[in-house]
Parts: structure tokens; C-alpha cells; sequence
């Protein structure tokens, strides 16, 4: 009999401090108004100075590994995705590693900013399908806030900090059924921190131009967040052999409440099926699918046997979704 992969259990860590529109009113030129209505976003988390984001991750990791009942020594593998890591290397998901004492776990990260989380569950699913791996703990885990222009308007209200983690193994039925991953590159230049990285390294010039903070065409990443939501779902809803009105529930990636609404309404799914939480966290990049998908699993929203898309698009330009059956 071929092994299924699937989730075994998911945990979440946020910052504590909550940071509102009505504190971003204070130190940009916006309103409450303005973000509640072209985004939902209401607060989000901002990590303290102390905080990097293999410490989210970590917190992360602990409430998934309890939930799934297995220990560190348990772990055969480590995947962090992430576009804030600890540094740039060694990887956030080593660093995770060690403070956890999995040391019979490999470790690395994937970098497909706000897709990265499914792309990092597609990878576990194939360790644990192929018998290679047992127990895979992947994590999405960022603090967008430490490469956020808070002088930029256009970016700054949209991000916050968190990290979800799920631990993925081999389930008796049902499991992640079907996956959809994709990338256009050419779309890259639309979000993006544009240095710091080889091609143009820091330098006293880099920092004075602003080019270490997250840089965005809003209404481009938009277009293609709306297309992209509605078709990746659908194709693997597809793959799964099942058809759109048998989904329970969708997970999306929490951006922007109108590409998720535009998203549910092309899927024809009503919007009790739809997990929304941006409301209380803004878009946190590959953590938004990993936390969204803990809060509806804690709160009962996401039953055993439910049928559930996750589904996520971001910088690269990538995208990817789920069809898990839980
Ligand atoms: N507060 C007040 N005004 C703001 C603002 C803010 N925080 N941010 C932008 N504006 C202004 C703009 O400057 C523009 O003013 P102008 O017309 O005088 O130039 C005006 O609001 C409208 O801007 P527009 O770009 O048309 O708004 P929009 O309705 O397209 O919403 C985004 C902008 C960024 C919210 C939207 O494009 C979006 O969500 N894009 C996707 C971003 C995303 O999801 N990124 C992460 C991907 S993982």
C-alpha cells in the first residue's frame, strides 16, 4: 500500500504587541479608514527588537509538535519558508534545529515569500510519500516588520509578523490529496527588496536610496492575486477529482480582503467557508497560510474528513495550493 501524506498536527506563534491602523495613522499618512477599506486589515503583530523570526518560528514549531504528539528526536526533517530569515545564512530552519534539538533532523529553507509555505508542504509530502522522510515539521515564519519603509505608505500598513507551523506525516486516509505549484519570474520586479543580495550588495548608497525594504506595484501583485487565487484552486481541486461544491473550507493567503472575497466569489463558495483573519494580522507572508490554517483547525472550523484548499500567491512571482482532506 503507497503512504499518504498529511497533516498531523499545526501550531502558531505572534508577536504580542499589537500595532493598529490608528497607530499607523501616527507615524504615516493614512487613516483607519482608508486600510480598512481597500485591504480589511485592522492590526497586525510587530515582533520586538529582540525578536527574529527563527524565535516566531520556534514558538511555532513547539504547539504543532504537541499537537501531533511526536518530540524533537522524532523529526527527520526541517523546512523553513521565509523571505526574513535570522540572516542570510546559516538558514533560519538550522538555527530552528537547534534550539528545538532535533538532531536527527536535516534542515533547510525555501525562499517563495508568501507561497512559501505550500511549496515547503509539497516538498515534506514528497519525503514521507517516498519513505524517506517520517515526520517533517515545515514552518512559515516572518517578521516583515524588520524590512518594512515605514515611511512608505503603500507597503507599510499591508504587513505584519507571525509564524504557523504544521508537522506532516504519514496519515491512514485522506491526507494532501493534489498540489498545484507555479512561478512566473517575470513578474519579480512588481515585489521585491532589491538589495542586499549579490547583485547589488549593501553599500552606504543602498541604504540612503531605501533599497533594503520591501519595494511594491500593488496594483500589478493585485491583478495577478486575483487571477491567480481563483485558478490555482480550481486546478487542484481537479487534480483531487473532486469538484469545487465539495469543498468544506478555503484557507487563502491573507493579503487582501478583496482578492480573497474576488476569489471565493469566482470559486462560487459562500464566505462561511472561507477562513479570514487578515483583520487581526495584516498579510504575513508564508506565515499568513500556516497561522490561518492552525486558528481554523483550534477553532473547529476544519473537521476530520473535511475537504479544504489552502491556497497562497506572492513575490517571485509564485503561487501554489493544497487539496488536503483532513
Ligand atoms: N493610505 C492612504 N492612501 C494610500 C495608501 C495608504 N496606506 N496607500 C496608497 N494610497 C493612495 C495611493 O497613493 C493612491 O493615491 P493617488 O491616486 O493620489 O496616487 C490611492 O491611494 C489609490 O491607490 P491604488 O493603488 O489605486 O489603491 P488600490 O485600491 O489599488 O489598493 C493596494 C492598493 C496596495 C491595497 C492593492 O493594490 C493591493 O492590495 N495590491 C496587492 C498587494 C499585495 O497583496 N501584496 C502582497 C502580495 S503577497
Amino acid at each position: 500500500m503507497s503512504i499518504r501524506a498529511g497533516f498531523l498536527g499545526t501550531g502558531s506563534c505572534l508577536p504580542e504587541k499589537e500595532f493598529t491602523n490608528f497607530d499607523m495613522e501616527k507615524i504615516v499618512d493614512t487613516t483607519d479608514e482608508w486600510i480598512q477599506t481597500r485591504t480589511g486589515i485592522k492590526s497586525r503583530r510587530i515582533a520586538d527588537d529582540q525578536t527574529a523570526t527563527s524565535d516566531l518560528a520556534y514558538g511555532a514549531a513547539l504547539k504543532a509538535m504537541e499537537a501531533a504528539n511526536i518530540s524533537a528526536e522524532d523529526l527527520d526533517m526541517i523546512i523553513v519558508a521565509t523571505i526574513t530569515p535570522d540572516m542570510h545564512f546559516p538558514s533560519t530552519a538550522c538555527i530552528v534545529q537547534d534550539k528545538l534539538g532535533a538532531d536527527n533532523a536535516s534542515a533547510f529553507d525555501v525562499s517563495a515569500a508568501c507561497s512559501g509555505f505550500v511549496y515547503a508542504s509539497t516538498i515534506a509530502k514528497q519525503f514521507v510519500e517516498s519513505g524517506q522522510a517520517k515526520y517533517v515539521l515545515v514552518i512559515g515564519a516572518e517578521t516583515l516588520s524588520k524590512i518594512l519603509d515605514f515611511t512608505d505608505r503603500n507597503t507599510c500598513v499591508l504587513f505584519g509578523d507571525g509564524a504557523g507551523a504544521a508537522i506532516i506525516g504519514q496519515v491512514p486516509t485522506g491526507g494532501i490529496i493534489a498540489t498545484d505549484l507555479g512561478a512566473k519570474g517575470s513578474g519579480g520586479k512588481f515585489l521585491t527588496v532589491p538589495a542586499g543580495g549579490s547583485r547589488m550588495p549593501a553599500s552606504q548608497e543602498t541604504i540612503d536610496n531605501r533599497l533594503h525594504y520591501i519595494s511594491m506595484d500593488g496594483s500589478e501583485v493585485f491583478k495577478f492575486a486575483v487571477r491567480i487565487m481563483a485558478s490555482s484552486s480550481k486546478t487542484v481541486v481537479e487534480k483531487a477529482g473532486w469538484s469545487v461544491d465539495e469543498l468544506d473550507y478555503l484557507v487563502p493567503h491573507q493579503a487582501n480582503i478583496r482578492i480573497i472575497n474576488s476569489a471565493g466569489k469566482k470559486l462560487k463558495l459562500p464566505p462561511e467557508k472561507v477562513h479570514v483573519n487578515l483583520d487581526k494580522f495584516g498579510n504575513t507572508s508564508a506565515g499568513s497560510v500556516p497561522i490561518a490554517l492552525d486558528e481554523a483547525v483550534r477553532s473547529g472550523k476544519i473537521k476530520s474528513g473535511d475537504k479544504v484548499v489552502l491556497v497562497a500567491f506572492g513575490g517571485g512571482l509564485t503561487w501554489g495550493a493544497l487539496a488536503v482532506e483532513f
